[in-house]
């Protein structure tokens, strides 16, 4: 029996864009001062290009402390001076145009950096002071106040609330450097809509919208029964702090800024936001006048099991078509451990816990690259756009090993070093064999790469038929020519043990079994793993298939 699933129709860009996330930190380093910049970035363009890539997202490039890797902004219209300049950003985005890649930045709009003039002058003002009135400022509970307004407890760990000097305290859904911007108040909203139009007029095309569940808080501030979890926050019915009601209204005053500077300079434009919500409450934010994406974050916790799969496609698939909008299709990014890690990890494993105290045999390397590289196929395949992770594309692992003097993530210090957070999936690419940084810049590296990240490099995989570089190589030119254009999905039911659909001509399978399974007629197009013979699908491999 097979089921049809309904794919919207447009023709915009983002619809069936591959998407490339660059963490500019980690990317490349064109002056050797250790850190990527924005002309490493520029300088690797070509290799975007001949990866087939339709546009990159930025992770935060604005000047800022870095005690939240850049989600912690000091000044939203400028570039931090250890990336380079606005002219430099000014250049790679010509530059992207010019490879026909688009240009998408990372926004952050619930706190800003306690290094922000606003929240310098807030700390200077008095209580009830306008300066005060753009974050949240609140008496705290206790006979003298000495008590947090309420149990809020921020993501990375600790009380969401830290006190100032004169005895109020101010709420941190994050780091304490990182102070929440008050979303009621007319000036933070203004100067938000002036800021999409700042980074479109510089020539970006998109945004992606950082903690755009969180920007309203309940007005009682009530406390709230559950401590949030890290990240995986948003599922409890109205929270006091995540995914109110009235987030929608702001959402509908950014796309509006953005339909209206779409007329004007004739570029279409976009917004993906970063919403940790409960599955009914997606395609609220993707309805036609607030995002035109949002990312599905299914994947980034699904086991290796066939039925969660396929339920998280088909609800996917049948969400944002409902509103008009295309699927989104993640498996890493730079709040999460890498996916050839946790496919290589046995079923259950805490990832940190894992990371604190697990061993390095725990993991199966060969079988979490494999697996990696069937599930990025079969995602390839889907309807929508797919959000590619830098150095997913070289099978990179999870460094799981780091030294604890060089950890950075505020989960770390927050968590008073119970949490080790997300530094290992942050560490600068391979680009060559050998060298100080392998490649990533003439010296040294802000993270310390593993010895054998070399093996793992750009150098080390170019041309070599079989690498995981080159199967992302081979799949995104044939996906553009095969499935883009491919329309509805229809499942089918070949086997027990394989998710497989069709779409115009065009048959994915994916083997989630432990054996063989009978390859279909037709003419094999690519497969994710050598294995898959003339006649049968490997465990743990996926193919397409052109009907004949
Ligand atoms: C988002 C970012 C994460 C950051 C947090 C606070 O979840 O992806 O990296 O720490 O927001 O801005």
């Amino acid at each position: 029996m097979s089921e049809t699933i309904h794919v919207a129709a447009g023709t915009e860009w983002w619809r069936n864009a591959v998407v490339y996330q660059v963490y500019p930190r980690s990317f490349a380093d064109a002056n050797g001062d250790g850190t990527g910049d924005v002309e490493g970035i520029r300088s690797r363009i070509p290799y975007l290009t001949q990866l087939g890539v339709n546009a990159i997202w930025m992770n935060p490039w604005y000047p800022s402390p870095l005690l939240d890797g850049g989600y912690d902004v000091a000044d939203y219209r400028s570039i931090a001076p250890m990336f380079g300049s606005l002219d430099d950003a000014k250049r790679l985005i010509a530059d992207a145009h010019d490879a026909g890649i688009r240009v998408i930045v990372d926004l952050v709009p619930n706190h800003t950096s306690w290094d922000h003039k606003w929240f310098v002058e807030a700390v200077a003002a008095t209580p009830g002071s306008a300066a005060r009135d753009r974050y949240i400022f609140r008496d705290g509970k206790g006979e003298n106040g000495e008590l947090p307004p309420t149990n809020w407890s921020s993501v990375f760990g600790g009380p969401a609330w830290s006190r100032c000097e004169d005895g109020q305290w101010y709420l941190h859904l994050f780091d304490i450097s990182q102070p929440d911007l008050n979303w009621t108040n007319p000036e933070v909203r203004a100067e938000f809509c002036d800021i999409f139009r700042f980074w479109v007029d510089l020539g970006a095309d998109g945004f992606r919208v950082d903690v755009s569940h969180g920007l309203i808080k309940d007005p009682d501030f009530p406390d709230v029964d559950l401590a949030s979890e890290i990240l995986t926050v948003g599922h409890i019915e109205n929270h006091p702090h995540w995914d109110r009601d009235e987030v929608h209204e702001i959402n509908r005053e950014w796309r509006a800024v953005l339909d209206a500077k779409e007329v004007e300079l004739g570029r279409e434009l976009m917004m993906v936001a970063e919403a940790w919500v409960k599955p009914e409450s997606v395609p609220l934010y993707l309805r036609p006048d607030e995002y035109h994406q949002s990312f599905n974050f299914d994947f980034l916790g699904c086991p290796w099991d066939i039925t969660q799969m396929r339920s998280s496609i088909n609800r996917a698939l049948v969400d944002a078509a409902s509103v008009g909008s295309s699927a989104t299709w993640v498996l890493s990014n730079h709040d999460v451990v890498r996916h050839a890690t946790r496919y290589g990890l046995p079923e259950g494993t805490d990832y940190q816990e894992w990371l604190m105290h697990g061993s390095a045999e725990l993991c199966d390397h060969t079988l979490g690259v494999k697996r990696a590289r069937a599930i990025t196929m079969m995602l390839l395949a889907l309807p929508g756009s797919t959000y590619i992770y830098q150095g997913e594309e070289l099978g990179l692992h999870e460094v799981h090993d780091l030294p604890h003097e060089v950890l950075d993530d505020p989960v770390w210090r927050r968590s008073e070093h119970t949490r080790k957070g997300r530094d290992g999936c942050r560490v600068p690419i391979p680009w060559t064999t050998t060298g100080a940084s392998f490649g990533f810049g003439s010296d040294g590296s802000w993270l310390p790469q593993p010895s054998d990240w070399g093996a793992q490099s750009v150098e080390a995989q170019d041309g070599v038929a079989g690498s995981v570089l080159e199967l992302y190589r081979s799949a995104l030119p044939l996906r553009a020519a095969s499935w883009v254009d491919s329309g509805d999905l229809n499942w089918l039911e070949l086997d027990p043990h394989a998710i497989a659909f069709e779409r115009n001509g065009y048959v994915c399978i994916t083997n989630f079994g432990d054996s063989d399974i009978q390859l279909p007629d037709g003419d094999l197009l690519l497969a994710s793993d050598d294995s898959a013979s003339v006649a049968m699908i490997a465990a743990n491999t996926t193919v397409w298939i052109k009907r004949p």
